[in-house]
């Protein structure tokens, strides 16, 4: 890419181009996504419960995307529950899992998603010890602490597979035999990973897996929760017998239809995350030229699509607003109800102050970008740092 192609964008900017990096947050809908489900919202409404020709046109659509998701990921569509989500998925599986064994120990990572999280919270006010083992620095839990922290009294051991900050990664696949050997389950949010690293229960080392359509191309409001074979939970909501009784509740069938359609687009996750790890790989190089840049994470494997810089000196929101003002979207670890900056979680379990997680910034990539636009994001950065120092 020439400059005065980057100084072209970077006038088109001016005008109006948006750089959408912030798609951990979510993604737009794909046109095919959006075309398969326009008519379940029409001429094709039917209930899938229902008995008659509208509602056995629904279900045999939602029965076609539990097939799509289940062979995204390697496995039976029997093993497949909708969900509006992974945040119900993940409670699914763990206070489903919980259920069957009272007062049951649980081990898990400082550094989850919220959703994970906030359902433990729960089941330590159910009567459930949790052990929450800190990320080193770079992010990685180690799972030789994972094993010794295992023992009969455990139920589940719960750890992302691809952090939402940080792509930090982790496999419990070569630990699952010794995680599982004293009756425990493991439970692992696969949200981040999803159509961008090549996915199964086998390669997660999981029972159970947690997964979300908005982050590849589909809905939002819809994810699965996948089931190792002969594994059983509680359902957390009882109502008409849905999905196969786990998940009481009219299916969502325009959304269930359009994630099938994005699990079938994100089966093609190693060609994705080559694309797009060549992307981020491109925009950390320009930057880390900088000494007061570092990639939060750096040290540890890392799925394609996140980086996490922190920026010394810089206050995060500062920053994301003259970000936002140039037309480049990106985020930080989390934010409160008020809109302000709370310091993330999981850099502050990596051991970060603090001060230095407010100084950190995440940008992710999309597919659809092309290098030009990441020259242009990496122009917008510099600008945005220099008029927030
Ligand atoms: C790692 C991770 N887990 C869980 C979730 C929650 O997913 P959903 O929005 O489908 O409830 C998200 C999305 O924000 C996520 O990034």
């Amino acid at each position: 890419v020439t400059a005065s192609a980057v100084a072209a964008t970077v006038r088109d900017a001016e005008a109006g181009l948006i750089l959408d990096l912030d798609r951990a947050a979510t993604s737009p809908v794909h046109p095919d996504v959006l075309s398969a489900m326009l008519p379940y919202f029409s001429e094709l409404a039917g209930n899938p419960a229902s008995v008659h020709a509208l509602g056995r046109r629904a279900r045999h659509a939602v029965e076609e995307a539990r097939e799509r998701v289940a062979a995204a990921v390697g496995v039976r569509a029997r093993q497949v529950v909708f969900t509006s989500g992974a945040t119900e998925a993940l409670h699914l599986a763990i206070l489903g899992s919980l259920a069957a064994r009272p007062g049951a120990h649980v081990v898990a990572a400082a550094s989850e998603h919220a959703a994970v999280i906030e359902a433990l919270r729960s089941a330590e006010r159910r009567g459930h010890p949790v052990t929450w083992l800190a990320p080193d620095a770079a992010g990685r839990i180690d799972p030789a602490a994972l094993v010794a922290a295992v023992s009969e009294a455990t139920a589940l051991v719960v750890v992302m597979r691809t952090n939402n900050e940080t792509g930090v990664q982790h496999d419990l696949s070569p630990w699952y035999e010794r995680l599982t050997e004293h009756g425990a389950r493991v439970v692992v949010d696969a949200v981040q990973a999803f159509g961008y690293e090549p996915l199964s229960l086998d390669l997660a080392g999981a029972d159970l897996m947690a997964l979300s359509s908005h982050k590849v191309a589909g809905p939002k409001g819809c994810g699965a929760l996948i089931l190792r074979e002969g594994i059983e939970v509680e359902p957390q909501q009882r109502g008409g017998g849905q999905e196969r009784g786990l998940r009481g509740g009219t299916v969502d069938v325009p959304a269930v239809v359009g994630f099938g359609v994005a699990a079938q687009r994100a089966a093609r996750a190693d060609v994705r995350g080559a694309r797009v790890a060549a992307l981020r790989d491109r925009f950390e190089q320009a930057l880390v030229g900088d000494p007061s840049v570092t990639v939060n994470g750096a040290a540890a494997p890392r799925g394609p699509k996140h980086s996490n810089l922190h920026f010394a000196g810089v206050d995060g929101e500062t920053l994301l607003i003259n970000l936002d003002t140039l037309g480049v979207m990106a985020s930080a670890g989390s934010a409160c109800a008020a809109g302000s900056l709370s310091a993330s979680h999981v850099l502050v379990s990596m051991g970060r102050s603090v001060a230095e997680a407010r100084q950190s910034i995440r940008f992710s990539f999309g597919e659809e970008l092309s290098e030009q636009h990441v020259d242009v994001a990496i122009e917008r950065v510099r600008r945005a740092l220099q008029s927030s120092r």
